[in-house]
């Protein structure tokens, strides 16, 4: 009797474990991929792997399809890669695509679509990301050439081409800058801050210790670049210089102010004086039209005359 019961009990299994294949079958086309995110380094070859878990259908229909911005074009169509990837990309078992030499333009969304017209569940796809890696190419750099004791400056540093965006770091003669002064002995007395998101160097107050060459360096996981190094001098605050220009201001308002006095008084002198042939000179001279800017300009002249 046990006996029969444990027949029983084994006939039941097997027939479960059919059926339960026969359903899987039936259930139809499954794909899977290994990475849904995929980094590429550009001009390096990348493959895009869309596997086939389980089929029965014997020459199922694939394509791939790239979404770029919500716009959907065909790399793989009627078993030819076409579009975008024609002539750098070929389809490899089962239905995986691989690109010869990426580029930054195949950054996009890929889509693998399988149809499978003999089973149950006829279509399955699978979406996947690339995103291509660019290498920075040489930022370009600011760096004022002097600057005064005790003033703020920056320093800018841009790059654009890098992708994902680039850090930036600066160097002056050669030592990296630390992100905080604090940190290091050497410029713990400086007054800069560094923002590596967007490559500006500010210093609050410039000291004679911040002289020297500077350079920046744009770095992402691709690689980096730098622009070559730049001399950024401190002077110190011209007394001298600010001394004589305010010395030659007083000299210049002065000898003004004595031209001024002095053909005052010598206009006083020719009305008083002897001066009548040149104070007829314009015959209309006792006419309306003998004004104050005539006079203003004839003493003005004869002051230069002096
Ligand atoms: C990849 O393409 C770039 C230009 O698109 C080319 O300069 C480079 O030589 C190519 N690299 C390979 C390995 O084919
Ligand atoms: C920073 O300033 C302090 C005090 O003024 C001084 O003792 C020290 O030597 C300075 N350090 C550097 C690296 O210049």
């Amino acid at each position: 009797d046990a006996a029969r019961w444990r027949l029983r009990g084994s006939w039941l299994v097997l027939f479960c474990t059919s059926a339960l294949a026969t359903f899987h079958q039936l259930v139809g086309v499954t794909l899977r991929t290994t990475d849904k995110i995929v980094w590429a380094n550009e001009f390096e070859p990348i493959e895009l792997t869309c596997l086939i878990e389980s089929i029965s259908t014997n020459n199922p229909r694939i394509e791939w399809k790239k979404i770029k911005n919500g716009v959907p074009s065909y790399v793989y169509f009627q078993n030819k890669i076409s579009g975008d990837l024609e002539h750098r990309a070929q389809l490899r078992e089962p239905a995986n695509i691989l690109i010869f030499n990426t580029s930054r333009s195949d950054t996009a969304e890929y889509r693998c679509e399988v149809a499978a017209i003999d089973d149950q569940r006829d279509f399955d796809e699978i979406l996947i990301s690339l995103a291509v890696r660019v290498k920075p190419v040489v930022p370009r750099c600011s760096v004022p050439e002097t600057v005064t004791v005790g003033t703020s400056t920056e320093l800018r540093c841009l790059e654009n081409e890098g992708f994902p965006a680039p850090l930036y770091r600066w160097f002056h003669n050669n030592d990296e800058l630390p992100q905080d002064p604090k940190n290091s002995p050497k410029f713990a007395n400086s007054s800069y801050s560094i923002n590596p998101d967007t490559g500006g160097l500010k210093f609050r107050r410039v000291r004679k210790e911040d002289a020297g060459e500077y350079y920046c360096q744009a770095k992402n996981d691709a690689g980096h670049a730098q622009c070559p190094p730049q001399m950024m001098e401190v002077c110190d605050v011209d007394i001298l210089g600010i001394f004589l220009k305010c010395f030659c201001a007083v000299v210049v308002f002065l000898c003004l102010a004595a031209s001024i006095c002095h053909s005052l008084r010598r206009g006083c002198f020719h009305k008083k004086g002897h001066n009548e042939n040149n104070y007829n000179w314009p015959a209309q001279s006792d006419g309306v039209d003998y004004g104050d800017a005539d006079e203003g300009h004839f003493r003005h002249k004869s002051s230069f005359i002096i």
